[in-house]
């Protein structure tokens, strides 16, 4: 992951940089660094954890500069080991990893060079300063054909300021222009901008930004034209609007996420070739990763149940090592909220060459996944600045579930899915008993989440969540599954949270409920059957509105999503910024 940055124009470089590395904090906070070409040589401070650490930019004089804000996969996230990596005439940003790095680093300490960090990414550093008589975009050129992995690097040299280079191989990187000014990410957010027009560079594709100028390079070498690509800028949607974090706020906005990915696509005409494939697809894949996985395991239920179709679902980064299976009338999903993880990026690849159509369910429209696959359907949530997916995955799920009724042989009325806009606002309002569960489950050794049929979906999710931002030890599982083996963890610091929306299914998923009962654990029921209120040995209910019980994850998801929030905040963590994770996971 890592979000990279570059400037060169006619303003100073660093305060602009510093303001793009804060939008692409998502991708990574464990140091941050800035490098400027100033006096024949470089301007460089950086710093250990997030960018904030580097403000006062004011020393850093240079109208030409690149920024990093890192996610650490080779060394500690350390001082020493934050980008830029400077060496001799050359400093380099570097997002992605670099697999030969080892190798590369040999011959140069047989060189007799230093290496100054423990990354795989200074090394590229010493290439270049060892492979440069001159000609910079040859050299940087030379360079890449010797890495293996994924790059997105930004590139100053200080024999030849106001430049930067920047290529891309699997790792994402767009450039900004306007009048004397060129700009450079890893996404939109920290270039866009009044008058902006962005380039996305492709695999293999390398740029030359000057002050106001930039030149596309293509896989041979050739110069090649690109034409921008067309984005709505609606400014940086970063208020909290009141809230205290972003999570809260965008668990808030489930509602409008759901209204706005609900696709109905029997009167939707745009769609009308992707349902004609729909039409005479016989075996569904859905390959995600983390919450996005979750969603194509609540989508088979949905999908299997009304369509009748059979529903693999795949974890990305397993797919293409299983040696996969395309039968004909294959239809794969690739669903991500970034549309830039590299697992699924891969998967999803993996699945065309052996002949799928691939259709993307993505909420970024200018991603990666969104060049490759041959169907696009979008999520609306609305950018997702938390690094818990809370909106986006309710999206994902509206999405996939108008699928699955389009698919229906009941051929369904479309109300059955709207109805849950407005259940999930009556859903919010009935969470407010998260705020007395919380405190009992925030010094828990361990929680486990269980569910029945598609209540299985949110155990995973409600898990995941919980150990995502509270870094409490949790697992998620099949209700009936407790019993064999992991019954012998739980005893009276045991929370045991219950998902409970399938009224044929309820009475099985008590009798894990008594089994947990009975050796001390505590019960916390989240149910849409009201009968179940009060119930032998359950002192803690969240009652849901009742609801098509298929489509329950709409609404289920919603009391976990607050409850990892609330346990999170009581022991002191910042929910929007988890340890050790980034929002957007682009390296395999
Ligand atoms: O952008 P993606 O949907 O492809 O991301 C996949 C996972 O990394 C992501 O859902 C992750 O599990 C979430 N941070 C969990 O909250």
């Amino acid at each position: 992951m890592c979000g990279i940055v570059g400037y060169c124009g006619h303003k100073n470089a660093a305060p602009i940089l510093l303001e793009g590395l804060k939008k692409l904090e998502y991708r990574g906070y464990d140091s941050a660094g800035i490098a400027t070409l100033c006096g024949g040589g470089f301007c460089l401070k950086r710093c250990k954890g997030r960018v904030d650490g580097l403000v006062p930019v004011s020393e850093l004089a240079g109208k030409t500069g690149i920024g990093h804000t890192r996610w650490a996969t080779h060394g500690a996230p350390t001082e020493e080991n934050a980008h830029p990596h400077c060496y001799g005439r050359f400093a380099v940003v570097h997002n992605g990893i670099i697999e030969n790095e080892a190798l590369l680093k040999e011959e140069c300490l047989l060189r007799g060079e230093h290496f100054a960090s423990e990354t795989d990414s200074e090394v590229i550093a010493h290439l270049l300063e060892e492979g440069f008589a001159g000609d910079l975009l040859g050299c940087v050129r030379k360079v890449c054909a010797r890495l293996r992995g994924s790059y997105a690097l930004a590139i100053l040299c200080s024999a030849e300021p106001d430049k930067i280079i920047a290529v891309r191989e699997k790792s994402p990187l767009i450039v900004g222009a306007r009048r004397k000014e060129c700009f450079l990410a890893s996404d939109l957010p920290a270039i866009a901008g009044e008058g902006v027009e962005v380039y996305a560079l492709a695999d293999g594709e390398a740029a030359c930004i000057g002050a106001g100028e930039v030149k596309f390079y293509g896989k041979t070498g050739a110069e090649v034209q690109k034409t921008p690509v067309i984005y709505d800028f609606e400014g940086e949607n970063a208020e909290k609007g009141g809230y205290t974090h972003y999570m809260e706020k965008e668990i808030g906005e489930v509602p409008a996420s759901i209204a706005n990915s609900l696709i109905d696509f029997s009167s939707e005409s745009r769609y009308s070739d992707f349902c004609k494939v729909l039409c005479q697809t016989y075996y569904i894949q859905i390959i995600a990763c983390g919450t996005a996985y979750h969603s194509g395991i609540a989508a088979k239920y949905a999908m299997e149940r009304l369509a009748r179709i059979p529903v693999e679902v795949c974890i990305a980064s397993e797919y293409r090592y299983r040696d996969p299976i395309i039968s004909p009338h294959t239809l794969v999903f690739a669903v991500s909220q970034s549309g830039e993880t590299a697992d699924t990026l891969a998967a999803a690849q993996c699945a065309r060459e052996r002949g799928a159509l691939v259709a993307a369910i993505t909420n970024v429209p200018y991603s990666s996944l969104t060049r490759m696959a041959d169907f696009v359907l979008f999520t609306h949530a609305g950018r997702e600045i938390a690094v818990a997916a809370t909106k986006s995955y309710a999206a994902q799920l509206a999405l996939l579930f108008s699928v699955a009724l389009f698919l229906s042989k009941e051929r369904l009325p479309f109300s059955v899915l709207s109805d849950f806009v407005e259940l999930s606002r009556h859903t919010l309002s009935r969470c407010f008993c998260i705020a007395d569960w919380a405190p009992r489950m925030k010094e828990a050794k361990s929680v486990f989440f269980l569910g029945r049929g598609v209540d299985y979906c949110n155990a995973l999710e409600g898990s995941l969540k919980l150990k995502e931002i509270s870094y409490l030890p949790s697992e998620g599982y099949p209700a009936g599954e407790l019993k064999h083996g992991t019954l012998a963890l739980v005893d009276d610091r045991t929370p045991i949270v219950v998902l409970l929306t399938q009224r044929a299914l309820a009475e099985k998923t008590m009798n894990a409920v008594h089994e947990v009962v009975s050796r001390g654990a505590e019960v916390f029921l989240v149910t849409s059957l009201p009968e179940y209120v009060g119930a032998e040995g359950i002192r803690s209910v969240c009652l849901l509105p009742e609801c098509a019980e298929i489509f329950s994850p709409l609404l289920s998801v919603i009391p976990l999503q607050l409850l990892a929030y609330r346990v999170a905040v009581l022991r002191g963590y910042d929910p929007d910024k988890p340890r050790n994770l980034a929002k957007s996971v682009t390296v395999e």
